[in-house]
């Protein structure tokens, strides 16, 4: 018999992530050559990163021996002056995954539900799981959010409406005025969460 408790069913039922394969192992298994291949996968700039941000990186090092600002203070200060809102409206992660989870966490248990749509991002139904909350998963329609749908789908218990734009993995893309009229629609006590990590080449369709 074990000595520990068991994890909880919520967690222990994830199916781990898949992430993608390094471009090394790709080389290895096909005899390619690292340095012809472009991994278009993941979010990551092919590119690499600016000097700028090395340098900043390279500064920061001789810091390590501290403990980072875990409230980003000084980040938030630059943050709310550039986007011209109070520091305490920001949450700051690492990555906007981390961002989803926090939400998941302060939003959802298992007297609540999440409505997301089919071909979701996939965290939105990963941090929904952990929490032993109730997933709704609303049909697509052309692989992408079918807001109406999503407005029909919510319930009572309802705290928290996924909505990534553009979605990832399908690439769909809804319109500002599409998600306005959808927020004006949606009870207030509903947190919508508008995952914006692409938005970027949303910018492209506006
Ligand atoms: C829609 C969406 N949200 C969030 C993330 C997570 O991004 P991050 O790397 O900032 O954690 C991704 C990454 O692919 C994404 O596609």
């Amino acid at each position: 018999m074990t000595k520990y408790p068991p994890p909880l069913d919520c967690v222990r039922t994830i199916a781990p992530y898949q992430p993608g394969k390094p471009i090394d192992e790709l080389a290895r298994e096909f005899s390619l050559d690292p340095s012809a291949i472009v991994k278009l996968a993941s979010n990551e700039n092919p590119l690499g990163c600016s000097k700028s941000v090395i340098e900043a990186l390279g500064k920061e090092l001789e810091e390590v021996a501290r403990y980072p600002d875990g409230s980003g203070f000084e980040l938030k200060r630059h943050l709310s002056a550039k986007l011209d809102i109070p520091p305490d409206y920001l949450i700051l992660g690492n990555g906007s995954n981390d961002v989803l989870e926090i939400a998941s966490i302060a939003f959802l248990d298992r007297e609540r539900s999440a409505v997301y749509s089919e071909y979701c991002f996939v965290v939105n139904k990963l941090a929904t799981q952990s929490r032993a909350a109730h997933g709704i998963e609303v049909p697509a329609t052309n692989y992408g959010h079918d807001l109406a749908r999503m407005l029909d789908a919510i319930q009572e218990n309802t705290c928290v409406i996924f909505i990534s734009n553009p979605n990832n993995p399908t690439g769909t893309f809804l319109s500002p005025r599409d998600i306005l009229d959808f927020i004006e629609q949606v009870p207030e006590h509903i947190l919508i969460i508008l995952d914006e990590a692409y938005y970027e080449l949303s910018l492209i369709h506006i």
